[in-house]
């Protein structure tokens, strides 16, 4: 594009603009002296262009050119011409030209940077993060928010087709719970009272349906102060949507054609017209946790049962202490007894005790537990598992949180080591029918957030933690990368699970008495879902940590190394204005 400092873009030019006057712009690369003769790569957004500046042709642009470093932003003026079929560079657009300078100015100098800009490089992270700026200029990484940004637009176009509103809901506002700490924000005006960041726009969304907007999404930052992982920020983005008078199929149906949308214009893979769903209890049994990497097939499977009257004292014990026994079988395994060692010493490492297992050799099984087995528990285990030569069978014992935990784990691992994953596959799956509540820590909390809808609206108390959901999320690869639900609309059913959640009346008032007073005010039946756009980007872009795709991210102990933030505040004045007096944590 044409602007004052510019023909073109760098790599717009190529062989038919030979002859051709042209100005461009941009950082210096590469830069090679040969014997006088100086070549350049010059870069922009759109690539690279090969500049040459020849002494003969202007010694005073020359010597403009002998001062220039790398990364100085410089204009130029030149002529397009063809290089020599021996110089050619086949690995990038404008590899058959070049431009022989007539004027050149430098436009800005650059210090000498700590690492070079080019695609792959060995800079520790934290000198990258340090030096965002910089490693943003790396094509790879800077591409990943090309992209980002065309999703953002194809989700906005798909949005509007679809009659949703684009609707902006407050930074500064309460806690809206998703399971995570609040960031809180103190207010200078309102002494000893704190904005909450929201962890997502949950009730805000659905006080816009008792609105009657009916059908909303936003593109939004949702702030949460958890612990940081490869695929968490304190910070990021949702595709946030919200309907009104839906069932759970309703949204589904919305979201698999955004998502199909999605990879078709940015990948050109065109998804499966019905993504798989299970049940959250199908999820648990066969792959051992809630978010599936169904790109290859292999299934725990539960043999608790077979196990009820064993001399195996390990097995025993876990039945007689109401745990669960399971186990998975890898077909064909050429699996070494280093390897199950160190499948042993991973499961550890994940919670378990051991990880037992059985090899089915051509006439016998081996196994170090194999003595301890009766005939029939044997004959059992062949009926249940069809086990052939060649196979290794894996058990897990133990409470069965921990056994879904490991096992979970060690099928992921089993699925990389052995190569089952296929390149390139995306795998998507609904997990429906989460259960309302879990206990966590002994403590009774909800699934997803407190405001989902039970399935059955009747709440039988007397089995809690039996109750299902009218949530779902959206896996892909083994990564949760949304979740929704349809949630209560009205007041009587919401006050219900917050007593059963054993919040006093008091404390919800407080909360989320908005909320409530709204519920009773003619709210329509409505869900909706998020997607974690960060997360999805992962995906699309083969990234595979989260900070690769946020232009300025924390790091994993949730600090800008770029800004120092968090940081002191810059006077103390600030703090009295804000009523805050600190405390020295060690000190107190
Ligand atoms: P949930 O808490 O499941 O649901 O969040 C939705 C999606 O957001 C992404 N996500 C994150 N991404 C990066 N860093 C994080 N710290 C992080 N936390 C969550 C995940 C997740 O699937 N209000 C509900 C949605 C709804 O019910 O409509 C919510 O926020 O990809
Ligand atoms: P031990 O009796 O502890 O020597 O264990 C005998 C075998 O059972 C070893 O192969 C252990 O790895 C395995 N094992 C021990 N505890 C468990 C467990 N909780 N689940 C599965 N295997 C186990």
């Amino acid at each position: 594009m044409k602007t004052s400092f510019r023909t073109d873009y760098c790599a717009t030019f190529n062989e038919r603009n030979e002859g051709d006057s042209i100005t461009i712009s941009g950082w210096c690369s590469s830069i090679r002296d040969h014997g006088g003769v100086i070549f350049i790569d010059l870069r922009d957004k759109s690539g690279i262009i090969q500049i040459v500046s020849d002494p003969k042709n202007s010694s005073e642009v020359h010597k403009i050119i002998e001062t220039v470093r790398n990364e100085f932003v410089i204009q130029i003026s030149g002529i397009v011409r063809l290089r020599t079929d021996n110089t050619i560079n086949k690995n990038i657009d404008t590899g058959k030209i070049e431009v022989l300078i007539n004027t050149a100015e430098v436009l800005n100098l650059s210090v000498p940077l700590p690492f070079q800009i080019e695609e792959e490089i060995n800079a520790d992270e934290n000198i990258r993060l340090k030096y965002r700026y910089l490693d943003l200029r790396r094509p790879n990484i800077n591409s990943n928010f090309v992209l980002k940004s065309k999703v953002m637009m194809i989700a906005r176009n798909f949005f509007d087709k679809y009659g949703f509103i684009d609707i902006e809901t407050p930074y500064l506002t309460k806690s809206s719970p998703e399971g995570a700490r609040d960031y809180l924000v103190p207010s200078r005006i309102h002494q000893n009272s704190f904005f909450a960041l929201p962890q997502s726009p949950q009730i805000l969304k659905q006080i816009l349906m008792t609105s009657g907007f009916d059908r909303y999404y936003q593109i939004v930052r949702c702030f949460r102060d958890e612990d940081l992982r490869a695929d968490r920020q304190p910070e990021f983005t949702q595709i946030d949507l919200e309907m009104s008078f839906v069932d759970e199929n309703d949204v589904i149906s919305i979201v698999e054609k955004l998502l199909k949308k999605i990879f078709k214009e940015t990948k050109d893979i065109d998804l499966s017209p019905e993504f798989k769903r299970i049940s959250y209890s199908e999820s648990m049994e066969k792959y051992g946790n809630d978010r599936p990497d169904l790109r290859f097939s292999l299934e725990l499977q539960t043999i608790t049962d077979i196990f009820k009257n064993t001399e195996f004292k390990v097995f025993r014990d876990v039945v007689n202490s109401k745990g669960i026994i399971k186990c998975i079988k890898v077909e064909d395994s050429n699996l070494t007894r280093k390897n199950i060692d160190d499948l042993t010493l991973f499961a550890q490492e994940h919670g378990a005790k051991g990880l037992a297992w059985i090899k089915v050799l051509e006439s016998e099984l081996q196994s170090p537990i194999l003595k301890f087995f009766s005939e029939e528990e044997i004959v059992l285990l062949k009926d249940q598992l069809q086990f052939n030569t060649g196979d290794i069978i894996f058990f897990g014992a133990g409470n069965e949180d921990n056994v879904n935990n490991y096992m979970s784990a060690v099928r992921n691992k089993l699925g990389k080591d052995l190569n089952l994953i296929s390149e390139n596959s995306f795998e998507f799956v609904w997990i429906t029918d989460f259960p309302l509540f879990l206990k966590v820590d002994g403590n009774l909390t909800s699934t997803h957030h407190p405001f989902t809808m039970p399935k059955d609206e009747r709440i039988d108390e007397s089995e809690i933690e039996a109750l299902s959901s009218k949530a779902y999320d959206i896996v892909l690869n083994g990564t949760e990368i949304g979740g929704g639900s349809i949630r209560i609309h009205k007041k009587e059913l919401q006050e219900k699970i917050f007593n059963i959640l054993g919040i006093k009346k008091e404390e919800y008032e407080d909360n989320f008495g908005y909320l409530l007073n709204a519920l009773e005010s003619g709210t329509p039946p409505h869900g909706g879902l998020a997607i974690g756009l960060d997360r999805l980007m992962m995906y699309l872009t083969d990234s595979p940590s989260i900070r690769d795709i946020i232009a300025f991210p924390k790091t994993q102990k949730a600090s800008c190394l770029l800004t120092e933030a968090p940081s002191k505040v810059f006077s103390e004045k600030q703090l009295e204005e804000l009523g805050i007096e600190l405390i020295d944590k060690d000190e107190s």
